[in-house]
């Protein structure tokens, strides 16, 4: 179906960088604008219809610095008709006839009031002429207060974050704080964001996603909403199989899986290691050497590639498809470094061993455990529903975690897949995973342990916002709420599974008002 393309034929685009528009007493202003437009994603692919922020796919790069707060107004000005074929029978029961193009913006990772944080009912429409429930403002603020990570902003509207993300609607925000520049890795033109995800297309170039039905739920003549999608093409930073010219010497990539559903066993074939300087929340407290990474949806890893004794040659960024993939499967090839262009100036950079500090959570009073499964089900017309705690995104709020503590989330898994879990306004830290018998649970609802607690991989042991979750797993994280009261949200990061249902509000309250309750 999707048209064959040769890879690494076009060089790798590095998105701009956002200038604001002004800056008043309140910081940086900003103004951003969905968009629909074409551009080209291959050189022999006729260009796509996308919707991209500021008419570009990815979106602008942020730059900003810790402790400088900007603001941003998002502006919606896409056409009536989405790009792609809209079910709105998933979310009929939120009043029936949501308008089909509504959009609203979350920064993925960053600690956020609850009105600035794209909360899924806060969309809005062209011209802000309708609005969610949710709805609380036009211009979003972002306090900046959290140390450098490279976050990422995306669509959130409730019930179509899939369709939204997939026509383009994703890009880098990136905080830079003193402490990371103490150690002057890379930067400039030797920094390279990599915003990675796959796609399918049509032969005429336009995105194929897997098309479901449109009519009420009554009509539904055959249950067909995706409950994954995988596309067969690697788009890097919106070109198909790209490549890059480097120099012979070290680089630091950000990368982000901004993928629906796909995860990737990153590695490099020619057998050298990544340095892995940083996760989703900044940088770890020691560099790691790694050979293969794996990355879910949502996740970031910032990471060091030394190109100094590759001099001509041509290395690839590989996805490890494991033992059993099949050999028509492309996705095995993401885009390749050239160490063709001449060393412009020494590299000076060393690679740091040690980098922040990270202050364990571990000692924190523990005010609440909660016990949160990861379960799937059919829906009336059968298809398949994923849930959170067996709840739906109608049910009442059940985590309402107090401002200020630390609680203690056990994730257990007993679906079949993986589940990349986010969770809003907060940077947690993994425990640890405990594997269990997932039939006999199934059989007799008894969870009987199969092993040891496992700590979390060396390169998880950061600040994080997106935690795997495998199948048959307890995956216990330790947070703690603040600096904010209010809505939010907690999902799977699976972005068909966000949209059908895997998704719950949480809200963070104010510690007095408990205290009245008991
Ligand atoms: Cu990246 Cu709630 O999302
Ligand atoms: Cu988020
Ligand atoms: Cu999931």
């Amino acid at each position: 179906m999707s048209p064959k393309l040769t890879k690494f034929v076009d060089s790798l685009p590095i998105p701009e960088t956002l200038k604001p528009i002004k800056k008043n007493k309140n910081g940086a202003y900003y103004e951003v604008t969905m968009e629909e437009f074409r551009q080209k994603l291959h050189r022999d692919l006729p260009p796509t219809r996308l919707w991209g922020y500021n008419g570009q796919f990815p979106g602008p790069t942020f730059e900003v610095h810790q402790n400088e707060p900007i603001q941003v107004k998002w502006i919606n000005n896409l056409p009536q008709r989405h790009l792609l074929p809209v079910d709105q029978s998933i979310f009929h029961e939120h009043g029936g006839n949501l308008p089909e193009v509504r959009t609203v913006t979350h920064l993925h990772g960053s600690e956020t009031t609850s009105d600035s944080d794209g909360y899924p009912e806060a969309w809005f429409t062209n011209g802000f002429e309708e609005v969610g429930p949710f709805f609380k403002r036009k211009v979003y603020e972002y306090p900046n207060h959290q140390r450098a990570a490279a976050l990422w902003y995306h669509d959130h509207a409730m019930g179509i974050t899939r369709l939204n993300v997939y026509a383009g609607l994703a890009g880098m925000y990136i905080i830079r704080d003193r402490k990371e520049q103490s150690f002057s890795l890379p930067a400039g033109k030797y920094e390279i964001p990599l915003i990675i995800q796959d796609r399918s297309f049509q032969n005429d170039g336009s995105l194929f996603y897997p098309s479901q039905p449109n009519n009420p739920p009554e009509n539904l003549p055959n249950p067909s909403i995706t409950p994954f999608f995988l596309g067969d093409k690697i788009v890097v930073n919106g070109k198909v199989w790209p490549f890059l010219e480097v120099e012979p010497r070290k680089y630091r990539l950000r990368i982000l899986n901004a993928s629906n559903t796909r995860a990737y066993q990153l590695y490099l074939d020619s057998e050298q290691p990544f340095y892995q300087i940083g996760t989703d929340g900044g940088l770890l407290s020691k560099t790691i050497e790694i050979e293969k990474i794996s990355i879910e949806p949502a996740e970031r890893i910032d990471v060091i590639i030394d190109f100094s004794k590759y001099r001509g040659e041509t290395i690839t960024l590989k996805n490890d498809l494991g033992p059993n993939a099949d050999p028509e499967d492309e996705t095995d090839d993401i885009m390749q470094f050239r160490v063709r262009l001449p060393l412009s100036e020494d590299d000076r950079h060393r690679i740091p061993k040690h980098l922040a500090s990270i202050p364990s959570l571990k000692g924190n009073k523990i005010t609440a455990i909660r016990t949160l499964k990861l379960n799937g089900t059919t829906d009336e017309w059968g298809r398949p529903l994923l849930l959170l705690n067996n709840k739906r995104w109608i049910d009442p709020v059940t985590e309402l975690p107090l401002l200020g503590t630390t609680e203690i989330w056990s994730l257990m898994n007993i679906t079949n897949f993986t589940h990349p879990i986010h969770i809003h306004l907060i940077q947690f830290q993994i425990l640890d995973r405990r594997p269990f018998d997932l039939n006999l649970y199934q059989s007799n609802g008894q969870i009987v342990y199969t092993g040891e607690a496992k700590p979390p991989e060396p390169n998880e042991r950061g600040w994080k916002d997106t935690v795997a979750a495998h199948s048959a797993e307890i995956t216990r994280v330790i947070i703690r709420f603040a600096p904010y009261t209010g809505d939010y949200v907690w999902h799977c990061h699976i972005l068909e599974h966000e949209d059908y249902e895997m998704m719950r509000p949480f809200t963070v309250i104010e510690s007095d008002k408990s205290d009245e309750r008991d």
